[in-house]
């Protein structure tokens, strides 16, 4: 019998319980692969944040975070091979919108945003098409006080506000409270059907 850890149980109970039971899962490796680019894209964007925010404030962090964010996604799927975005329920740039089947996988993380250990809920599944799959991990993005709630807080400063809808007309990412989904990391791995090399 192999030896399943307790994390990679919770988290096959998780995948099974979204997916059913004859969904294909990614492997371990792939999932493995995915949490380390999701971890790569957030230590890059919380170090700009970081200085963004001791430099000028939230409202200079907004312009920083606008053009960093999209820059590191790409770097990162150059480097990679991988593709990565940033989704929300409630989304600040239209783009990280979802629709469909996507939208429900993100409405049950946040049901449920953190696993038994505490870590971001994860969400792993294969979408095939023809000869190419491709792997897909979702894994939660928790809101937390600092630094989060200076810009999706349920108080905003007037300044900020402002820095925000500038950028962002129809943004809906604020009144959240820490411990609650803020969105999703998806990265997906492109990868050749079962049989093929
Ligand atoms: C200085 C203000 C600021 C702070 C602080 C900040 N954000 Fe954001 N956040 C933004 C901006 C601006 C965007 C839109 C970026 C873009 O256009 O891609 C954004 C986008 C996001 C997105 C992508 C989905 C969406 O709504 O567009 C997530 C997820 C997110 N932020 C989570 C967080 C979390 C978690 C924290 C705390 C660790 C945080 N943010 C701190 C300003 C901020």
């Amino acid at each position: 019998m192999r030896l399943i850890g307790k994390k990679r149980l919770v988290l096959l109970v998780a995948s099974l319980a979204v997916a059913g039971c004859d969904a294909p899962q990614p492997s371990d490796a792939d999932i493995q692969r995915s949490i380390a680019i999701a971890d790569e894209f957030q230590s890059r964007l919380q170090s700009k944040l970081g200085r963004a925010l001791q430099n000028g404030g939230p409202t200079n962090a907004i312009a920083v975070c606008a053009e960093a964010a999209p820059a590191i996604a790409e770097q990162i799927s150059a480097e990679t091979g991988a593709t990565l975005r940033r989704i929300s329920l409630r989304p600040r740039n239209p783009g990280a919108e979802t629709i469909g089947e996507l939208r429900e996988r993100l409405m049950a993380l946040a049901a449920k945003p953190t696993d038994a250990d505490g870590n971001p809920a994860l969400d792993n599944w294969v979408d095939r098409r023809g000869d190419a799959a491709t792997h897909y991990t979702m894994r939660a993005i928790i809101m937390k006080d600092q630094p989060c709630a200076a810009c999706h807080g349920t108080e905003i400063k007037p300044d900020v506000r402002a820095a925000i809808d500038e950028r962002y007309p129809d943004d809906q990412a604020t009144g959240f409270r820490a411990g609650e989904l803020r969105g999703a990391m998806l990265i997906a791995l492109p990868r050749k059907a079962p049989g093929e090399k």
